[in-house]
């Protein structure tokens, strides 16, 4: 049985000036802390600052990220979508790293405009599987996210997106479960 809690890093992905994503990551990462099976790590990757990948002069922000992945038993990412597709700063950053992301449970918030960033999603599903991570079938997706939120960053219509925050944590709660098991009864080797 996995050493409970279990260790989540919510990664922030958008890292533009003006973004929107701490809204809803903060939204989510109060969800997240009313339950008692996980402890959640916020990874912002506009506070992380990785250079662009490949860039080894420039590694001592790689090096500090790279324990604090390590530690995760899975991830939950906050991303919006540019262009039918997620940022440059997510793909950056899962280019980074490998085995921190290895035979773990990834699960999704996703915001945009007409969307609501099922199609970054999608994307990443097939970019994670080559990095041998879990994608978890549920999300949570806000399309015109900016509408959906009050002055106090907090949903207009809680409920929908509540449960929807529970389902897919729910489901990253089983992997999340599964995968630590598995990992410590056999190293996933590649
Ligand atoms: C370059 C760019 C491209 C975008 N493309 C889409 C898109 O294809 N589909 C969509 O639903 N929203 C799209 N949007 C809207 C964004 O998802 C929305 O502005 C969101 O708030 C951006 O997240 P951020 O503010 O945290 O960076 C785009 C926004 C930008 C800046």
């Amino acid at each position: 049985m996995p050493a409970y809690p279990l260790k989540i890093a919510v990664l922030v992905g958008s890292t533009r000036k003006g973004r929107f994503g701490p809204v809803v990551a903060d939204w989510f990462v109060g969800q997240a802390r009313q339950r008692g099976d996980m402890e959640i790590d916020v990874i912002d990757l506009a506070e992380v600052n990785l250079p662009d990948f490949g860039d080894e002069e420039e590694l001592e922000a790689v090096r500090t990220l790279a324990p604090r992945l390590a530690a995760a038993d899975g991830f939950v990412l906050v991303t919006p979508e540019y262009n039918h597709s997620y940022p440059a700063s997510v793909k950056n950053a899962i280019d980074w790293y490998l085995k921190e992301w290895q035979a773990k449970p990834f699960a999704f918030v996703s915001y945009g405009g007409v969307s609501g960033g099922l199609r970054a999603v999608e994307h990443l599903r097939v970019v994670l599987s080559e990095v041998h991570a879990m994608s978890i079938r549920d999300t949570v997706s806000f399309h015109g996210a900016w509408d959906r939120f009050d002055d106090n960053g907090l949903p207009r219509e809680p409920k929908g997106c509540n449960t929807a925050a529970k389902t897919m944590l729910d489901q990253l709660a089983w992997w999340g479960g599964a995968l630590y098991t598995a990992r410590n009864e056999r190293p996933y080797g590649t």
